[in-house]
Parts: C-alpha cells; structure tokens; sequence
C-alpha cells in the first residue's frame, strides 16, 4: 500500500510516496524549500503543490515541527508563530483534498526507525533524536510511543538546549564537529540522566556526519545513527496516517 509522507522542517518541506509494508519510497524525494515566513496558507499551498507533483489523491501523512493533538499545533519553535492553535490536519485537507493525518516530526521519524530501522526488533526504553533545525525528540518503551516528548526544550545552564545543541546551533557558532560534538553530548547526558534509555537513535541532516563526531559521546547507553537518515520523517508521517486515519 502506498502513502503520500510529507515532513515540514524549518529549511524545507518534502514529499515521497511511500511502500508502507516495506518502508521504502517509491517514487523520487520532492522538496521545496519552506516558505519565509513560515505562516500556515503559505506551507499549505506547498502541501497542496507537493501532493500535485505526485498526482496524488489518496491518505496523506504529515510530519510537523510542533507537539500535536487531534490534528492541532501547539506550539511553534521554528516555524511561524501563527501555526498555535491552527488545525494543521484540516487545512491541509481542504487544500489537497484528501484525507491528511499530521503528527509530530520526531514522532513519525522515530516510527519509522522503530519499523525499518536502527530501532526494529529494539525493546526496553529507545529515544530518537533528531538534530536539524530544532531537536525532536520520540520516546518508545517495548515498541510503544509516548507521542510529543519534546525534550529539545530541556534547559541547560538557563537556555533551550535547541538553541545550544541543534545542527542550526553549530551552523550559527562556526563550531566544528568536534566542538558540538561536546556540546550534544551534554544535552545527550541529560537525556540519559532523566531517562536512561537503553538506546538513543540519531537522526535528522547532522546523524550523516555521525562518524565526524561519535567519539565525543560518553553516555552508557548505546548511540547508533538512524537508518532511514532524512527520509525518516516522510515514512513515518505514512506509517501514521496509515495507523491513524484508518481508526478516525
Ligand atoms: C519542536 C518539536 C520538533 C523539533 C524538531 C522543536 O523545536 O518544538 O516539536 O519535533 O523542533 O523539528
């Protein structure tokens, strides 16, 4: 069965259609880069014209930067302030006309890795990271996720660890990957102290570069980087609607 994922990140927005039962695109990775600003008929319009490149009118999934209830965003770190309290799943309806189930981004990207990759098979406490932008965050136990973890927002010595410790921080402080290295390991550190998971999957743009910076991570836990690399966002957003719109 095949599903329309689409993941909306702070630099761009991007489509695939996805083989849910094996968790691999089946047609070439769409982008466009996500509007300035961000606000929400704009990134419609982009929802719309992603699923008309595909030609698609079938279930849509969505991946959104903001904890998400019922469709709802409740907040809004890296994306335009008007999207708080906006019905992301309903606006995305009436602009493509077709069925859309929107969840958190990390959420849907550790879905997928739980399904197809670093995390299959995986029980006990797992934790996704994903470093872009922002920082997501998807906590599972034995298999189960507790949805819209958002633990990018820890504070660390007084600030947002997002804003010390995401690949937009390195980006903006010049830091090498040895120097951010250290400074995610800090927010990993606090991760473990609070959570202790078994393992910690990372994922988003910066886990490619993984081996540039793997040597600085001292937690316990074992640290792997995600499988499904950036396309995790866009399987998990259909692993969701697949799960999701089929009980609504
Ligand atoms: C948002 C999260 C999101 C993360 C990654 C954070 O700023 O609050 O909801 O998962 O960025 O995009």
């Amino acid at each position: 069965m095949e599903i329309l994922g689409i993941d909306i990140g702070g630099s761009g927005i991007k489509g695939a259609l996805v083989d849910i039962d094996t968790g691999s695109l089946t047609a070439e990775r769409f982008r466009i880069p996500t509007p300035e600003p961000s606000k929400p008929p704009v990134v419609a319009k982009v929802v719309a014209e992603i699923a008309q490149h595909f030609d698609w009118h079938g279930p849509i999934g969505c991946g959104f930067p903001a904890p998400i209830h019922a469709g709802v965003a409740e907040t809004a770190a890296n994306i335009h302030k008007k999207w708080i309290g906006t019905n992301v799943a309903a606006l995305f309806s009436d602009a493509t006309g077709c069925p859309v189930y929107v969840i958190n981004d990390a959420d849907a990207a550790g879905l997928a890795e739980m399904s197809f990759g670093a995390g299959r098979g995986r029980m006990g406490v797992v934790m996704i990271v994903t470093i872009g932008t922002g920082l997501g965050t998807a906590l599972f136990n034995n298999g189960l996720l507790l949805p819209n973890t958002e633990l990018g927002h820890l504070e660390i010595n007084g600030a947002d660890a997002e804003l010390r410790a995401a690949d937009a921080a390195r980006k903006r402080d010049k830091l090498s990957w040895k120097k951010w290295g250290k400074r995610f390991n800090e927010y990993l550190q606090r991760l473990e102290h609070l959570f202790w998971p078994d393992l910690f999957i990372l994922g988003g743009g910066a886990c490619k570069q993984f081996d540039q910076f793997r040597d600085q991570l001292t937690v316990r836990a074992e640290v792997v980087p995600a499988q499904l690399l950036n396309e995790a966002g866009i399987v998990g957003a259909a692993l969701a609607a697949k799960t999701y719109l089929a009980e609504s």
